[in-house]
């Protein structure tokens, strides 16, 4: 029974009714998104050494000739590293997207990308075409671009002020759960054989279809209703089946105030929207150190290198002495590990607080990195028994990532952006992290076989570098209120008292019910 409604803590005339509508929502829209996310960056594991037997021997038949070693990593590095590029693509469509055909209908929409790519994937093998898999792999790029940025959007807007947390925590969570799908269907008993590989590539298509098939009867996002779309009935009733009953006459007066705030914010600017583009957002200098330390925040969570241990786990477990047939298993291990600490981190966030959770991770991981480079030097001198030991540390190391990192990098956008900032500031997160997404995952492989023993030796450094600066620059966030964050920020920066009380007004109205200074909106006149 989900009791979670009935927790409201505002003046409702009533208590509205139960939240089985709005959690049965989040679960349609992650299946299709961040779930997606997940999915596709380990199923690409498994089938590794298929795939490169497949380039070869395409290669042979077509051109005569066979691939060495390095050729072979090259084109599987295109391969998997055509992903992230997909997925910078998305992160820049998501925004047009969502603002011109609505959250929901983006997320749907999004699927098409999805079957196209399973088409290919299932027909190259015929057509006896790697590019045809490079394509595809864009393609789910794309879709996985896409609902990362949609998906927290349409959530943040959609759920009630108490419950915002939990749901935009929930699609890190859907992400681990992605991973650690992802991974057992890969399981040489399931899809991960030799002549199954395309049907495992094919198989996003799936969660993909059960989006398709359930999301249409959930509703839109109230918010994108009334402030996009002006459509004030169908607003009220998407929020009423949302909050399952009557729409909160609060949390609607609420709305109606924003809406005429942005109203007027977009009369004062001369633009048809009061949203700011990424551009403006380099050029404020209210929000430079808050952009710094966002940029840095999202960069530093694909540099970490966790996301690419997933592209190539079964290979760091080779080079880590694991014997081949439990391989897999250990794979798995890492997916259960991060879904075992999202959720965990999930019930932290709102005791410990962001700022130490992020900090923390970051700290550990560096810890978990020396521990893995001493095993592996010990290792290639001989002493035995190791392996296991550096298993544990890639466990560890993703552990504390997925307590810290892996969750609070994607609501701290949120968390220090107001308002009219944070499709923006969503947008360049999203670009940082897949760049850096791309960038790891086309040099994981040259790393790992370059620096051998110390192949972690950089991702050491990103850790140390990520707790220092955040620790520095970070003010903890948790249950804090914009201006607040706002001051600390500007505290940190020695910002003047002036620009601070220019900049506050309208901060304050950063919790999406909260506007009541429509007319106060002083940042958006030059
Ligand atoms: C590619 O195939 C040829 C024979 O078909 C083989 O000799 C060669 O080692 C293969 N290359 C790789 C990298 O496996």
């Amino acid at each position: 029974m989900k009791s979670t409604g009935n927790a409201e803590p505002e003046g409702t005339s009533k208590p509205s009714g139960n939240a089985r509508t709005l959690a049965l929502t989040v679960c349609s829209a992650a299946i299709g998104g961040t779930f997606q996310y997940g999915y596709n960056i380990s199923i690409i594991n498994a089938p590794t050494l298929f795939i490169q037997r497949f380039l070869n021997d395409t290669h042979m038949e077509r051109w005569g000739t066979a691939l060495d070693t390095h050729q072979v990593t090259l084109l599987w590095t295109i391969i998997v590293s055509a992903f992230s590029l997909g997925g910078l693509l998305g992160a820049l469509l998501a925004g047009p997207m969502a603002v011109h055909v609505g959250r929901k209908n983006s997320l749907l929409l999004n699927n098409s990308f999805l079957f196209v790519s399973a088409l290919l994937v299932l027909t190259s093998r015929l057509a006896k075409s790697f590019e045809m898999i490079m394509l595809a792999r864009l393609l789910v790029g794309i879709n996985s671009g896409v609902s990362m940025n949609i998906q927290p959007m349409y959530f943040g807007e959609s759920a009630p002020k108490h419950l915002r947390g939990a749901v935009a925590f929930s699609s890190a969570v859907f992400t681990a759960f992605g991973i650690f799908m992802g991974q057992v269907v890969g399981l040489t008993e399931l899809l991960g054989t030799e002549p199954l590989w395309p049907y495992l590539l094919a198989s996003n298509a799936l969660p993909g279809l059960i989006q398709l098939l359930t999301l249409p009867w959930f509703p839109e996002s109230p918010r994108y209703l009334l402030i996009d779309r002006g459509d004030r009935e169908a607003c009220v009733r998407a929020l009423g089946r949302l909050r399952g009953g009557e729409a909160p006459a609060l949390e609607m007066e609420e709305m109606l105030q924003e809406q005429q705030q942005q109203q007027t914010a977009a009369m004062n600017s001369g633009s048809t929207s009061s949203a700011k583009t990424p551009w403006a957002l380099f050029k404020d200098p209210a929000v430079r150190s808050q952009l710094r330390t966002v940029m840095f925040a999202s960069s530093a969570m694909m540099l970490c290198g966790n996301d690419s241990i997933y592209f190539y786990a079964s290979y760091i477990f080779h080079e880590a002495g694991i014997p081949p047939g439990k391989i897999q298993y250990a794979s798995i291990g890492t997916g259960a590990s991060e879904l075992t600490a999202s959720i965990l981190s999930n019930l932290l966030i709102e005791r410990v607080g962001r700022r130490s959770l992020l900090v923390g991770g970051y700290s550990l991981m560096s810890c978990w990195s020396v521990v893995f480079t001493l095993a592996l030097i010990f290792q290639s001198r001989g002493v035995a028994g190791l392996s296991y030991l550096s298993m544990a540390c890639v466990f560890a190391y993703i552990l504390s990532f997925g307590l810290g990192p892996a969750g609070v990098t994607g609501i701290l956008p949120a968390e220090i952006f107001d308002q009219a900032a944070r499709p923006a500031a969503y947008m360049v997160a999203g670009s940082l992290m897949w760049i850096n997404l791309f960038l790891v995952g086309m040099l994981f492989p040259f790393i790992v076989k370059g620096l051998g023993n110390f192949c972690f030796l950089p991702f050491l450094a990103v850790c140390v570098v990520s707790a220092v600066f955040l620790g520095l620059t970070l003010p903890e966030t948790k249950g804090k209120t914009m201006a607040e964050i706002t001051a600390e920020f500007d505290r940190k920066n020695g910002k003047d008292r002036m620009n601070k009380q220019v900049g506050e007004p309208i901060r304050d109205q950063y919790q999406l019910g909260t506007a009541s200074l429509p007319t106060q909106d002083t940042r958006s006149q030059p």
